[in-house]
C-alpha cells in the first residue's frame, strides 16, 4: 500500500468538497492502476486483495457522493494493459469485473438493490457458483472451431493466447455449434498440479511460484508456447458473452455449456433470497480447503436472463452479479520475538518472528509489524498467540492478538530508543512535512556510520536497478564486510588492486570461490567502472531517488559537476522544486545528501574510481529522425542496442519495442528474429546498422 494516503482518505466521502473528492479520486485511480498492473500485468501484487478492495470501495463511494466531480473514466479501467509480446485482441463484448460483497449485509443490500431497480418485492433467484482463483479467458468459436482465446487485459483489449491453451483440461477446441459464440470462463491450476510444477521447478533450479494463481498466470502468459502447453492447466466455463447469453437462465446456460463439452463447476446451485445465499457461502468457506482448486469466494448471478438484461451494467460490473469474497487466509501461532530491521535509509521496520505456521499452504515464520504505532495499537507482546494473515504474494502480516491466551507475565513491547547495531545510534521519528505529525517511520540517526545501513546501502549499490554487478549480492557483500575489505562503496572498485598488492589472500583461494568465479566477479566489477550518471545517482541510495527520479535529476544536471556547482550556488533545492515531477521530499533529500560531509565524501570517493558518463542532453528539436518511430532488433556490431536507442532518441526518434504499420524504420543487426520479418510483411523500411549510422551522420 502506498505510504502516503491523501489526507481526505479517512473522512466520509460526503463530507469532502467536490475539489477534494476530485483530487482524491485521481489519486485513487492512479493507485488502482498501479496495483492492477502489478496484479494482472506482472502477476506480482504488492498489496492484499482486501487492501485493493478498500481502494476500489473508496473510489466508488466518492463517485456516488460526488458524481459530477469525478471524471467518467475514474474507476472504469479493469485489469492492466496487455503485456507486450502477444498479439492484441479487441473483445467483441467487454470483459468486466464483479462488484464485491464482504459481509452478510452487503449481500442483503445487493438483493435489495436489485429489487429496487426492478421495482419488485419478491425474493430473487440466483445461480450460485464458486469463485475460482485463476484468470478469466474469452474463447471465440466460429462454426464450432475455437478461433481465438484471449486474456482479459484491460477489459477491452486482451492478449491472444490461443496457442498456449491447446492442452487445457475441460476446454474443448471443437464444439458442436454453428455460427459465432464467445464462451467465458476461468483458467486455473489445480492444487496438485501446482505442487508438482513447483517440485519440478526446484529440480531444474528454476524459481518456484508463490501460489496456483500465479503459476496459472505465468503459464498462460508464457511467450514460449511449448512450455505453456506443457503446464497442467484446467478450465471452468461460467458464461456466454453477448446476446446469446441474454435470454437463458444462468443455471441452464451452464448445463448447455457442459453438453457442448466444457467443464463447468459441479458445485453450482439455484437459490432464492439472500439468507439462502449466505448459508451456501458459509458452507463453502468451511470446506474450501478440501477442494482440489483454490477459490477466493463465491459468485451470485441473477438466474433469469430477461431480468439480467433489464439490470444491465454499471461502469465496470454487471448489476446482476456480485462476488462474495472469503476473508484473507489466516492462522494462529506464537510470536517468539520482535526484531528491528534497518533499511538503507535508516528506516526501522519491526518484524515478528513466529513459530512457523501453515497459512493457506505456505509456511510463514516472519511477518511485518509495520511500525511502532501498529504494535502499540494492537498491543502485540512477545509470547502472545497471534493471528497471522497472508494474501497472495504479499508479505504476511500480524492481524491481532488472541487475548484469552495471553500469559500473565507478558510485557508490553517498547520500541527501542537506539538502533540495534553496535553503534547504538539514537532513533528519531521525523515530522511529516504535510501533516506536521510525527512520521510513523522511525529512523536510525547513525547515517553512513551505522553498519546495518552501510550493509543495506552496499547491497543496494550493486543491485540490478543501480550498478547491477553480477555475482556480487548480499552474501558476498557480507563476506567482504566481515573481512574488513569493503566498508564504503569505493572499496568495491579497489578490490582487485588491493589483492594484487597482497593486501589479502587471492580471492580464488577463498572458500566458495574458484579461479573462474573470482575472475568473473572482478570482470563484472570492471565492466561497471564506466557507468551512466543516472545509475550512479541511483546507486548512492539517496532517499526518494529511485530510477525515475534519478533520470529526472540527471536530465536537469547531466553530470556530477553540474549538480555540485548548483549546490555550491546555494539554490539547488529551489531549482529542483521548480521542476515538474520533483517534490519537496526529493529536493530535500538530495540537498541533505550533498550538504552532509560524510555522504558527500562517500560520493566523491566512489566517483573517483569511475568513469561517469554524462546523461545525453535532450533531443535536438528538428533532429534528423524527428518523430520517426524506430524499432531495433538483433545484435548490432558497433554499439549496444541501448546506445543505438539513445542515439536515435537524441536525433528525435521515438523508439518502440514492437513493429506495427506506424513504424518508420526497423534497424536489424545479426539474428534479427521475428520483428524483421514483420517489418518486411508490413512494408516497413529495414535498415542495416551502417545505413542507420549514415542516417545519423
Ligand atoms: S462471472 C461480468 N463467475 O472473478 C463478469 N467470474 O472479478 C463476469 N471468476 O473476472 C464474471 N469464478 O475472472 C464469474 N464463477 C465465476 C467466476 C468468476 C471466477 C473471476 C473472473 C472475473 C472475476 C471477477
Amino acid at each position: 500500500m502506498s505510504p502516503r494516503f491523501p489526507k481526505t482518505f479517512d473522512r466520509p466521502a460526503k463530507a469532502l468538497s467536490p475539489q477534494e473528492a476530485s483530487e482524491e479520486g485521481l489519486w485513487l485511480a492512479a493507485e488502482i492502476a498501479l496495483h492492477d498492473e502489478r496484479y494482472h500485468g506482472q502477476d506480482a501484487p504488492i498489496i492484499t486483495d482486501a487492501e485493493y478492495d478498500k481502494l476500489r470501495r473508496r473510489l466508488k463511494s466518492l463517485g456516488d457522493a460526488h458524481p459530477a466531480a469525478l471524471a467518467d473514466e475514474v474507476g472504469v479501467a479493469v485489469g492492466a494493459k496487455p503485456k507486450v509480446g502477444f498479439e492484441k485482441v479487441a473483445h467483441d463484448y467487454p470483459m468486466l469485473s464483479l462488484d464485491n460483497a464482504f459481509d452478510d449485509e452487503d449481500v442483503r443490500e445487493f438483493e435489495r438493490r436489485i429489487q429496487r431497480f426492478l421495482q419488485i418485492s419478491d425474493p430473487i433467484t440466483f445461480c450460485c457458483e464458486p469463485k475460482i482463483d485463476g484468470l478469466s479467458i474469452s474463447l471465440r468459436f466460429r462454426n464450432g472451431k475455437l478461433i481465438c482465446a484471449a486474456t482479459r487485459g484491460d477489459g477491452h483489449t486482451g492478449e491472444d493466447v490461443t496457442r498456449n491453451i491447446q492442452n487445457v483440461s475441460g476446454l474443448p477446441l471443437q464444439i458442436d455449434h454453428q455460427g459465432g459464440m464467445e464462451v467465458r470462463g476461468e483458467i486455473y491450476m489445480a492444487k496438485g498440479d501446482f505442487a508438482a510444477l513447483n517440485l519440478q521447478q526446484v529440480a531444474e533450479n528454476k524459481p518456484t511460484f508463490a501460489n496456483p494463481r500465479n503459476a496459472a498466470a505465468g503459464s498462460l502468459r508464457q511467450l514460449d508456447e511449448q512450455l505453456a502447453q506443457s503446464r497442467a492447466l484446467s478450465f471452468f466455463a461460467y458464461g456466454v458473452a453477448g446476446p446469446q447469453g441474454d435470454d437463458v437462465s444462468q443455471f441452464d446456460q451452464l448445463q448447455d455449456l457442459a453438453r457442448l463439452g466444457f467443464a463447468i463447476n459441479p458445485d453450482t446451485a439455484r437459490l432464492t433470497g439472500a439468507d439462502a445465499l449466505i448459508a451456501w457461502y458459509q458452507k463453502r468457506g468451511l470446506s474450501r480447503a478440501e477442494l482440489p482448486h483454490d477459490i477466493d469466494g463465491v459468485v451470485y448471478k441473477v438466474d433469469d436472463g430477461a431480468l439480467r438484461q433489464r439490470l444491465g451494467f454499471v461502469a465496470r460490473s454487471p448489476r446482476w452479479a456480485i462476488a462474495h469474497k472469503f476473508p484473507a487466509e489466516t492462522a494462529t501461532t506464537i510470536l517468539t520475538n520482535i526484531i528491528i530491521q534497518v533499511g538503507r535509509t535508516g528506516a526501522l521496520t519491526p518484524v515478528a518472528e513466529l513459530v512457523p505456521v501453515n497459512v493457506g499452504g505456505v509456511m510463514v515464520s516472519r511477518a511485518t509489524l509495520h511500525n511502532e504505532e501498529e504494535i502499540q495499537r494492537k498491543d502485540f507482546r512477545v509470547g502472545d498467540h497471534v493471528v497471522v494473515q497472508r494474501a497472495g504474494d504479499v508479505i504476511p502480516q500480524l492481524v491481532s492478538v488472541v487475548s484469552e491466551k495471553r500469559q500473565p507475565d507478558a510485557l508490553p513491547y517498547h520500541f527501542p530508543k537506539i538502533c540495534p547495531c553496535p553503534l547504538a545510534s539514537k532513533i528519531v521519528a521525523e515530522f511529516d512535512e504535510k501533516t506536521g505529525k510525527k512520521d510513523a517511520v522511525q529512523r536510525c540517526s547513525g547515517g553512513l556510520a551505522c553498519p546495518h545501513q552501510k550493509r543495506e546501502r552496499l547491497i543496494h549499490l550493486v543491485s540490478r536497478e543501480a550498478f547491477d554487478i553480477e555475482g556480487l549480492g548480499p552474501k558476498q557483500i557480507d563476506l567482504f564486510m566481515e573481512r574488513g575489505l569493503i566498508d564504503q562503496p569505493a572499496d568495491i572498485f579497489t578490490l582487485r588492486l588491493r589483492e594484487e598488492q597482497g593486501e589479502f589472500a587471492p580471492l580464488m583461494t577463498w572458500d566458495g570461490f574458484g579461479r573462474q568465479s573470482a575472475e568473473n566477479l572482478y570482470g563484472a566489477i570492471e565492466s561497471r567502472r564506466t557507468i551512466s550518471f543516472t545509475r550512479f545517482l541511483v546507486g548512492l541510495g539517496i532517499r526518494h531517488l529511485g530510477t525515475t527520479n534519478a533520470r529526472l535529476l540527471a536530465r536537469i544536471f547531466p553530470s556530477m559537476k553540474s549538480l555540485i556547482d548548483a549546490h555550491h550556488l546555494g539554490n539547488l533545492k529551489q531549482v529542483l522544486m521548480e521542476v515538474d515531477g520533483v517534490g519537496g521530499a526529493m529536493a530535500g533529500s538530495v540537498w541533505g545528501f550533498l550538504e552532509d560531509p560524510r555522504t558527500r565524501s562517500m560520493m566523491e570517493d566512489l566517483a573517483a574510481q569511475l568513469h561517469i558518463e554524462a546523461e545525453l542532453p535532450k533531443p535536438i528539436m528538428g533532429g534528423k529522425l524527428e518523430n520517426k518511430i524506430m524499432v531495433f532488433t538483433g545484435t548490432l556490431a558497433n554499439m549496444s542496442r541501448g546506445e543505438a536507442k539513445a542515439r536515435a532518441e537524441q536525433a528525435g526518434a521515438k523508439v518502440s519495442g514492437s513493429v506495427s504499420a506506424k513504424t518508420d524504420y526497423v534497424v536489424a543487426g545479426a539474428d534479427p528474429g521475428s520483428k524483421a520479418k514483420k517489418a518486411a510483411d508490413l512494408g516497413v523500411a529495414l535498415l542495416s546498422e551502417e545505413e542507420f549510422m549514415r542516417l545519423l551522420d
